[in-house]
């Protein structure tokens, strides 16, 4: 089966276009830096040729609130049309959770106006909503950031492995399109304050999470539940313990030389 990973490239697309061809799939990998470009339309008529399925795990280069919703809008409306024409008859796309509850911030706007694109094309459509990755936990502490201090809201967080997601995406990419949404998580839920706290504590960083209930997620208000999938959602297995200890890992000495 020919799939098509815009975004191919990128922490997501590039796991899953390696497990899509250990199965045998025939996975393009299409980004800018392979020659596709879902925003300016450049090698995408091409790139879909025979295609059964596309993904869209695209990120926009800018996070700034007008930025990110154009880039969404454009590059989502720019696949739905050109996998209309070429007959494509799966639109799997990666989302987060909560992201209705989530519309103070500019991006998440970007991310409701992205899945309501695709629910109202005519293309067979998968969502799949992921909880945030272990590998951005880090960004989100840097973010809230002031001086040596965080201060973060004790607000649930269920966390995964990019590894865990893109197992789950390559499982929907090869299945039958649900017309629906479906969340994934990680095994485990922690308050956000201590998540971060455990994080700095493992990479030595000598900055102090203030546990402050007025305290922001990215910038906006969350509420205890605002970011954690419901009963149904799908759960990966790595637990952010395990992960952590793999990447702080340090990287062996090398021998030494003799002089
Ligand atoms: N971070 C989280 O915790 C989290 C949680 C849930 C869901 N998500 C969603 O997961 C998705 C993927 O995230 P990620 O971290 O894997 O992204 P990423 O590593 O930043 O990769 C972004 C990808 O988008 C591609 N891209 C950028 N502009 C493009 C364009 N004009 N045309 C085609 N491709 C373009 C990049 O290509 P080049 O390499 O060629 O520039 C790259 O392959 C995002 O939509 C995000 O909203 C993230």
């Amino acid at each position: 089966m020919k799939i098509v990973i815009i975004g191919g490239t990128g922490l997501i697309g590039s796991k899953l276009v390696r497990k899509l061809r250990e199965q045998g799939h025939d996975a393009l990998a299409a980004s800018p830096n392979t020659g596709v470009n879902s925003i300016t339309c450049e090698g995408l008529a091409n790139a879909l040729k025979g295609a059964s399925v596309v993904v869209d795990v695209t990120n926009s280069p800018s996070w700034e609130d007008a930025a990110v919703l154009k880039f969404f809008e454009t590059s989502t409306r720019n696949l739905l049309s050109n996998e209309a024409a070429e007959g494509v008859g799966h639109h799997v796309a990666l989302s987060v959770v909560g992201t209705e509850r989530l519309l103070e911030s500019g991006f998440f706007r970007a991310k409701f106006a992205q899945e309501n694109l695709i629910k109202a094309s005519s293309i067979p459509y998968s969502i799949v909503r992921a909880t945030q990755f272990f590998e951005f936990v880090k960004s989100i502490g840097d973010f809230s950031t002031d001086g040596n201090k965080i201060p973060l809201p004790p607000a649930l967080i269920q966390p995964m492995a990019a590894d865990d997601v893109a197992s789950a995406v390559s499982r929907v990419a090869v299945g039958p399109p649900l017309n629906g949404t479906v969340e994934i998580g990680g095994p485990e839920k922690f308050h956000l304050d201590e998540l971060i706290r455990m994080d700095l504590t493992a990479r030595k960083d000598p900055r102090k999470v203030i546990t402050d209930p007025q305290g922001r997620y990215y910038g906006i208000k969350v509420t205890e539940r605002a970011l954690i999938p419901d009963d149904n959602a799908r759960l990966g297995e790595t637990r952010f313990e395990e992960w952590l200890k793999q990447s702080t890992k340090q990287a062996p000495r090398p021998a030494l030389q003799p002089a």
